[in-house]
């Protein structure tokens, strides 16, 4: 990933030479995700771990990072996450009514065709790549405090922030849809998996409910009007959080390094999460909003603008500062299960 930096906008502040040790050394070989409902039974998962580790004496822990899911199932942010991942054909899962779009398992699991048709690529020989796929794993730093402040002092009151604040994600707080709640927050529909991911964006070709801009509009357009094929980007996401919250109402902060440990899954890194994540995020061309970029992810300097069409003018927000810091980052290609198999017992 460090070798890629430039092009997917993690320069400056983001850049590999200020990464955490040992993100982007090439000292990263196998990442191992261990994963249980509370501390207690988290410290018998890592004890299993730590005796298999002790029988492969050429593996040495270089590091270790500790997150957490909050019962709200939000971000560091405030918002809910999660919500919009694709559905795959054959999984067994039904798109929901309204979003309408199941993509092919090749887009997600190698060894079988993906929406082009063909076999991506994968690791040989087939016993190892077959059933497998790709991984892009951040550690990103979320300035809360700055993010916060922003909304603060461009708002005149709570009920316009948080409206700015649905604006910019595409969603509001609960994860009700912008565009299927147009005015207020509705916790209901944030919580309802048959509706909350249930939407397309054509009732609002200009944006006048949910901007081009918005972090979800520009993540996943759905049907908007763009050039190329949506379909060909679509990612599995699975986020979640590192470092305590900051605490309700604080605008300063605390220093305290808080953040998401982002995960990508597909089996096409370039043009699925490279594309989203340079193209549509970090770069305003495909929307016509010329150089903005993600208010929320983008790589901005300060100078960034954040346009929110309304009528009878539009409405500019103006010196949009860098939010999201990648403290590291790598790809890996995940086996499955069966290829795990295969590594330990090859004859079998
Ligand atoms: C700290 C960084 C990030 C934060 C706080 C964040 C937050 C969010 C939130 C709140 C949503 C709306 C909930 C949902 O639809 O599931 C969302 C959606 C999404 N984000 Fe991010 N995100 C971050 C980074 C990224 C990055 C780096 C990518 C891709 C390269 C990305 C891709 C997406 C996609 C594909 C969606 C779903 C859009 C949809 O299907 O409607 N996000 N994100």
């Amino acid at each position: 990933m460090a070798a890629r930096a430039e092009f997917i906008g993690d320069t400056g502040e983001s850049a590999p030479a200020r990464w955490e040790p040992p993100f982007g050394t090439g000292q990263v070989h196998v990442v191992l995700s261990l994963l249980a409902a509370d501390q207690e039974s988290l410290a018998v998962v890592v004890e299993r771990a730590r005796k298999a580790h002790a029988q492969l004496p050429g593996l040495q822990v270089v590091h270790r990072q500790d997150f957490y899911q909050l019962s709200t199932g939000r971000t560091s942010f405030g918002y809910k996450d999660g919500i919009g991942n694709p559905t795959i054909e054959g999984s067994g899962a039904e798109s929901p009514p309204g979003d309408g779009s199941v993509l092919k398992a090749g887009e997600f699991v190698l060894g079988y065709p993906d929406e082009t048709g063909n076999l991506p690529p994968m690791p040989q020989p087939a016993e190892l790549g077959r059933n497998g796929t790709f991984v892009a794993w951040r550690k990103l730093h979320t300035r809360v405090a700055a993010f916060r402040r922003y909304l603060h002092d461009n708002s005149d009151s709570p009920e316009e922030e948080s409206l700015l604040a649905a604006k910019i994600v595409g969603r509001w707080q609960s994860g009700a849809p912008l565009i299927l709640a147009p005015e207020h927050d509705d916790p209901a529909l944030g919580a309802d998996d048959q509706r909350n991911n249930g939407f397309r964006y054509e009732s609002d070709p200009r944006g006048a409910i949910c901007p081009h801009g918005a972090h979800a509009r520009r993540a996943n357009p759905r049907d908007s009007e763009i050039i190329g094929d949506i379909r060909l980007h679509r990612m599995i996401r699975r986020g979640t959080n590192y470092g305590p919250p900051l605490p309700a109402g604080t605008l300063d902060d605390d220093g305290a390094d808080r953040g998401i440990v982002f995960v990508f899954i597909g089996s096409h890194l370039d043009r699925q999460f490279e594309f989203v994540k340079s193209q549509w995020l970090n770069d305003g061309h495909f929307t016509g909003l010329d150089q903005e970029k993600d208010l929320l992810t983008g790589n901005n300097d300060g100078t960034g603008i954040f346009t929110i069409p309304q009528y009878p003018i539009r409405r500019r927000l103006h010196g949009v500062e860098r939010f999201v810091i990648t403290r590291g980052g790598e790809y890996f290609f995940l086996p499955s299960l069966s290829a795990l198999r295969w590594l330990a017992n090859p004859a079998a």
